[in-house]
Formats: structure tokens, sequence, C-alpha cells
């Protein structure tokens, strides 16, 4: 049994966990996906796909499928060649609809932008044609730190309008991990913004990439400025442009790049279970196949009638793949919220569904137990009445978390969709099907037409239901990641070797005894904060890269708001090499402090650990090895399971009695 699983939110009630919600009659005849889509799959799989697929514009129809020749790097729709922008925009106005809105746009500051289809596409032209002035060609990466602005999906898009692969980074991480991840895609371009607004204020964006770059060895030309706030940015001349300077004035004719189904799209970094984070890849062909069937199916999208909103950050695959392709491939209207659910009250998010009408509503289970925080009141107070689908991501949604989402959010009425999926598997892999399946409160629970998936004993052999194990994917998949960007090993070690052959999603899982899937959690050194992937080991290493510290090991502990929240224990180096650290009745307050704060600088603030322990001793096995699973037990106020492989066993004490003290 994978060992997260004590840890999982999702466990709670699982075995008393028995309601079951069917779809309306009415919803059901006129669900999108269609009552036989999982027969029609399982008949011919790649037929399927293929019929998916030809759901898009190539310029160049494809004849292959699937080429599994260089398994696992597999291709998709290989012989065929497309562009990714032309199908999530200029399509639309040439079948016209131009004059549909695509983006809603809400600032927090309360400043708001329509865009139609049309206006996207000159936009996108523009934009790309600026790129290529700026010496962008086909092939070359360019990384993007926005805040949530049109200018955003529009500079995604011009990417790929060249072929020329994106790397977005959150503009939550610090200068220090946008200036790792410039150097490893050996970006050439950065797109940035002077700042964004956050909390009721407006938040720098460019000093980060100015410090980025400062610190050397970069293969950047220009760095491109959306100015948002206006806030004073500096300047290098030669090097800075600003956005409004070439983009207005290019020509809004751009002739595609058609670009193989392979060509890379995008890359995208993730936490693994190392330090150094992992630039996920993904190609053209599939990738759009899988997100644009996922997008109609999933959510039951509509594409005339309804307001879908995704509350995720392009920073993240969820906005990569459901905020800027799959919803335009699909020709959808959309919100786009630039801001903080609390700014400026917390009955924001509702004021905007209620504003503008939203229909299919997708975000986080860390955000619905917020709002479940602070009460059923606020949104009481807003229409929601619109509303038809939701849908949760990201983590595991505890049965009550759902409940609650169904009966406040939901009115009572509208499905709700777990679904679980992954930066690497690039689109929505396991999930009920609005209209189809009868959901399940906390459980993931089946396959996607298309899409095989298993839950795996040790041995690599299926469970039974009612029992646990490992998820793995037992066939590919057209949106799957094609590698680690410059990392070939990497790729073939993380996700491939655990069980020959078949994909290792890194997820514990059950199936009851229906059959239906419940994700439990990771089964190694990934946190899930707020739906955040982070790496023990990365957090570890920003510890220890700080002069005080000899020594930490870093556990993710339940936390029910975010789910896992980051705990560090930490050993203090002695000697005296070590200058200015904190002495005195409150140093350890002091020391912790400046920790958090070196986290932050280090990574970004997502990664502050919640609380560090400072402590004498970690427990270790007799081969040194940290055992975190004690560790975990003690963040989690339990009592501590078998200590005898430890070298000393009085560790244990020690720090429990240190975790009584306020830290
Ligand atoms: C977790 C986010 C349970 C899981 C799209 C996975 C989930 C990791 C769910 C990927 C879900 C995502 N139920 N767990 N519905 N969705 N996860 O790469 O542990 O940021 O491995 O992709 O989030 O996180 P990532």
């Amino acid at each position: 049994m994978p060992a997260e699983q004590s840890s999982s939110p999702a466990l709670e009630n699982l075995s008393e966990e028995t309601r079951t919600f069917p779809p309306s009659a009415e919803f059901a005849a006129a669900a999108v996906a269609g009552a036989d889509v999982y027969e029609r799959a399982a008949a011919d799989r790649l037929g399927f796909w293929a019929e998916q697929a030809r759901t898009l514009d190539w310029e160049t129809p494809f004849t292959t499928v699937l080429d599994d020749s260089a398994a696992p790097r597999y291709g998709w729709f290989t012989d065929g060649r497309l562009n990714a922008a032309h199908n999530a925009v200029d399509r639309h106005v040439a079948a016209g609809h131009g004059d549909r809105v695509a983006i809603l746009w809400e600032g927090e500051d309360g400043e708001s932008r329509r865009v139609t289809y049309a206006e996207l596409a000159q936009e996108v032209a523009r934009a790309a044609n600026a790129l290529t002035a700026l010496g962008v060609g086909t092939g070359d990466r360019v990384a993007i730190y926005l805040p949530m602005v049109p200018e955003a999906v529009v500079a995604l898009l011009a990417c790929a309008r060249i072929g020329a692969p994106h790397s977005v980074v959150f503009g939550g991480f610090s200068a220090e991990a946008l200036h790792s991840r410039i150097l490893d895609a050996e970006a050439t371009l950065v797109i940035t913004a002077d700042g964004g607004y956050r909390r009721g204020a407006a938040s720098p964006l460019k000093p980060a990439v100015d410090d980025a770059l400062a610190k050397g060895g970069t293969a950047v030309e220009h760095v491109l400025v959306v100015r948002r706030t206006g806030g004073e940015v500096e300047w290098t001349q030669g090097r800075d442009v600003w956005w409004h300077d070439v983009v207005p004035q290019a020509s809004p004719e751009h002739e595609p790049v058609w670009v193989e189904a392979e060509h890379p799209l995008f890359i995208l970094y993730t936490s693994g279970t190392t330090g150094k984070p992992k630039g996920i890849f993904h190609t053209t062909g599939g990738y759009l196949t899988q997100t644009s069937f996922t997008h109609r199916a999933v959510f039951d999208l509509q594409p005339e009638t309804d307001v879908y909103w995704c509350t995720a950050d392009i920073g993240w695959i969820t906005g990569h793949s459901y905020v800027v392709y799959g919803p335009l491939l699909n020709g959808a209207t959309q919100v786009i919220y630039e801001g903080t659910p609390d700014t400026p009250h917390r009955g924001r998010w509702w004021e905007i569904v209620q504003k503008y009408g939203v229909t299919i509503l997708y975000t986080a289970p860390t955000a619905i137990r917020t709002c479940m925080k602070w009460g059923e009141d606020l949104p009481a107070g807003f229409d929601l009445s619109t509303l038809r689908v939701l849908g949760s991501v990201g983590e595991p949604i505890n049965p009550e978390a759902w409940m609650w989402y169904r009966r406040v959010i939901g009115g009572d009425r509208t499905p709700i969709v777990d679904t679980w999926w992954q930066t690497e598997t690039g689109a929505i892999m396991i999930s009920p099907l609005p209209g189809v399946t009868a959901a399940k409160p906390g459980s993931a629970q089946v396959p996607l037409p298309g899409i095989v998936a298993e839950v795996l004993d040790d041995a690599g052999a299926p469970v039974d239901h009612g029992q646990g194990g490992y998820l793995a994917i037992t066939e590919p998949w057209p949106a799957m990641l094609r590698g680690i960007w410059g990392d070939e090993q990497r790729f073939a070690d993380t996700y491939w070797s655990r069980f020959p052959g078949t994909y290792f999603a890194g997820d514990g899982a059950k199936r009851d005894a229906d059959g239906d899937i419940w994700l439990l959690g990771r089964v190694d050194d990934v946190m899930n904060v707020s739906g955040h992937r982070l790496s023990t080991t990365e957090i570890e290493s920003a510890l220890v890269s700080h002069p005080w510290v000899a020594e930490a090991a870093v556990v993710g502990a339940a936390d029910e708001t975010t789910g896992q929240a980051v705990v560090a224990f930490v050993i203090l180096r002695g000697g005296e090499e070590v200058v200015d650290r904190p002495e005195g009745e409150d140093a350890d307050e002091r020391v912790v402090a400046t920790l958090r704060a070196h986290v932050g600088t280090t990574i970004g603030p997502i990664a502050k650990p919640r609380s560090i322990l400072v402590v004498a001793e970690l427990p270790k096995t007799r081969s040194g090895k940290i055992m975190r699973r004690l560790l975990r037990d003690v963040a989690e106020n339990r009592d501590v399971g078998d200590v005898t492989t430890l070298a000393d066993s009085g560790v244990m004490g020690l720090i429990q009695q240190g975790m009584a003290k306020p830290s």
C-alpha cells in the first residue's frame, strides 16, 4: 500500500461513501459526450482518437494515428501538419464566429475587457509578427512570466503561431526559479509585464526578470514588457521593448507556421522528486486533440450558450489546457479573472459568476474548502442559478467539500466532475462525464473514453475491487508528455521504470467495490499544497543553501484547507563560520522567520513552509536515510509509528518535545 494514504483527505468517509448522483433525464438527453461514447472508444480506441483529431484543421492530414516505434517516446498523428493558434482562433473567425466573445476579462481592480474571436485573431497575428521582428524563429524557446491579462493568452498563441515553444513560469516564482527555467530551456526572449494586481495592490513582475537575467548565463536577447499597472520599471536599453510599442503597430496579417504534429508546443516545469524541476514538454497534434475533446466532453460544452470559467493561473498546466487551448479550440466564451478570490471582498468569485452568467466553473478543492470556511452566506448573496456544471482539479476532493460545492454553489442540481490528470498527462484522464456517469462524491471514478488506466499492486498486477495500489496508465494517450526537456534518461527512469512499459503516475489509488477509482495522494516525495506541486527535496535544498542550516527535512502534512502543508525540520550549523545568527530568547523564532523568507526568495512564496522546527537531530535509519514517515506523524500530531529501524530511537522523543513548542 502506498505510504501516503494516511495523510489523504480523500480517505475520510471513504468507507461509508455510498451516495451517488445520477444525471437528470433532461441533462442526459442533451449530453455533449453522448451516451455511447465509452462503447465507441472501446470498440476502436485509435479510430476514436483519429476521429477526435479530425475535429481540428490540418494543413496536411495525417495518415498515421499512433507511432510506437520509439516507445516510450510515442508519436501521434505524426505525418500531419497543423498550427495551434490557427485552430484556436482563426478557424472560428473563418467559420463566421468572429463576433463571438472569446475572453471576458475581469481585472482585480474592477477594470474589464471583452475580446472577440476576430479581435483575438488580429492581436495574435500582430504579436506573432512582433515576435518574428524581435528575432524569434520557429523552434526558439520563449519564457513567459505574466499576470492573468488577455495578453497572456495572446502571448502563448503568438508563440504557437510561429512554432516557438513557450515556457510559462508562474508569476509567483522567484527570480532564482525563473533564472533556472530560462537557462534550462535556453530561452531567447522573455515576455513579462510591469506587474499585475493581487490582493488589492500592484505586484511587480519585471524586477524579477531583471534579477534573473542579471544572474547571467542566459541566451535572452529581448524582454517584451506589457504595461498593466503603470508602475515604475527599470529599463535596459536595446534589450527591453514595450509590448505597446511593437504589437499594435505590427501587421494583423500573418501566415501561421504549419508544424509537424510532433513539433514541441510548450515546456512547463513541474516539481519532481529531486531538487531540479522537470521541464515537461508537450507537442502539438496529440495535445490539441485531447485538450479539445476533454474540454468538450467533460464540461458538456455548448459553445454558443455557455460561459465557461476556469480559475487556474496560466502558470500551471490547468491554465494551459483549460484556459488557453481547450476552450479556445472549442470556440468557447470564457471568463478570465486576474486576482485573488477575496479582493476586495470574499464574495468576489460569486459576484463574477453573477455578472457574467457563468455556466461552467472549474476550480480546485482548496478554493472550495476556503469558501466553506468563509461560510455559505456569502455565495447565497449572489445569483448562481446559471451554473450547470462544476469541475474540480488538482488534488483529491473530500466528500464533504464535494457535497458543499454541489449544494451551495451548484444549487443541488449541477453535476460535478472531479478530474484527475497531471502536467505530464497534458489533459484530463480520469473523470465522470456529466449527463453520462452517476457521480460519486470524492471519486474521480472512471478513465475517459480512449484512456486506459489501472490500479496496480507492488508486483504490477491490477488490484481487485476494494483494494489500493498505484495508479498507472497502461496505453499511450494523445496528450502525453513527450519527455523531460534535455533529460531523456530522467524521463525513462521517472515514469517508465517502476512498471516497465507502463506509465507510472506517482499517485496512490484505490478501486472501490464498484471498480471506481479514488485518488489517494502522491506516493513519492512530491507534495500537493493548494493543488500546487512542490518537491520536498527542492525545499530541503533551498533550506540548506542558507548558511545557518546544516541539514533539513521537509514533509507534507495534512492540512484542512490546503490539502497538504509544508513542514520543515532543520538542524542548525554549529561552529565559527556561522555569522549573524540571532541569539537570545526569541532566537528560534527569528531564525525561523529568516528561513521562511529565504525559501520564498529561492523558490517562491508558495513554497514557504507553514512551520519550521529547529531540532538537534533528525530520525535516520542505520543507513542514514531520513525517515520522513515519522516526521509526518509528528507534523500531523499522530502517535509516532514504528521506530525500531532508527539508528537512535531517542531522537523522536526530542523532536516531539520540540513540536510542543510553537514555532
Ligand atoms: C494531483 C494538475 C486527486 C495528483 C492538473 C497528480 C489529483 C498531481 C487530482 C498533478 C484529482 C490532480 N484528484 N488528485 N482530481 N488532480 N491531482 O501536475 O497527485 O499540477 O499527480 O497537474 O495533482 O499535479 P499537476
